[in-house]
């Protein structure tokens, strides 16, 4: 199977697991985008979505599903996003696509996760992806200064800038070996917005597109 047909697979395997009659959390990247196509099969069974990104809000709505603002939304009962990366604890890297820091919002807004990846985002330990972070503009020097202090090589993802009119950088040679204790780290540096270490709010459930199948894990 190609990667392509793994991520068919497990975003098809997503829709099974959805709740009747809700506004389900729409994440970000190709993966997600057939999940998209597979949840307008079923449009007349949920009540729309709330979504991550421009993109997919453009993708969700050309099959006609209703896009509503997490705002007057509150809590929603599942959010289905790919990642760069998920280790055994259900640990995460995303924002590869950009939209880490919405894809960030809507993950804590919802009760469960559920990450749809292929295999080959499977990972012992979080850091071989080059890790995105979502920066304030005028705190970039600052940011990548902090970021090499701990170790990282940060390069700016060129002529590009988020939803939020903010530019991503991209940290290489990173091996996070504690992924919450990471996460909160690179936080507290003025300037981050998002980084891309989902541990606090990790997947509740992992459906990974393998040559012989849907594998399923599910993280206490
Ligand atoms: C976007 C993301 C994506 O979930 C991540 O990049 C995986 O993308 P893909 O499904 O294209 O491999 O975090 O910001």
């Amino acid at each position: 199977m190609t990667q392509d047909e793994l991520k068919q697979l497990v975003a098809a395997a997503a829709i099974d697991l959805l709740p009747h009659g809700e506004i389900i959390g729409v994440g970000t990247g190709s993966t997600v985008n057939f999940f998209i196509d597979a949840l307008a099969g079923i449009k007349q069974h949920i009540r729309g979505a709330v979504s991550s990104s421009e993109r997919s809000t453009q993708r969700l709505r050309a099959h006609g599903i209703a896009v509503y603002d997490l705002n007057d939304v509150g809590q929603i009962p599942v959010y289905v996003d790919g990642a760069d990366e998920i280790d055994p604890s259900g640990a995460m890297i995303k924002g590869g696509g950009g939209a880490l820091t919405r894809e960030k919002i809507i993950a804590e807004a919802a009760e469960r996760f559920i990450c749809i990846v292929d295999q080959s985002k499977l990972v012992q330990t979080l850091g071989q992806f080059p890790l995105p972070v979502e920066v304030v503009p005028m705190a970039r020097e600052l940011v990548a200064r902090k970021l090499r202090d701990i170790g990282g090589e940060p390069r700016e993802r060129t002529g590009y800038l988020t939803d939020n009119g903010n530019l991503i950088l991209d940290v290489h040679g990173l091996r996070i070996t504690q992924p919450r204790e990471f996460e909160t780290r690179v936080n507290q540096i003025p300037g981050v917005v998002t980084v891309g270490v989902f541990a606090h709010r990790g997947a509740d459930t992992a459906l990974i597109g393998t040559a012989t199948g849907v594998e399923r894990r599910d993280f206490v």
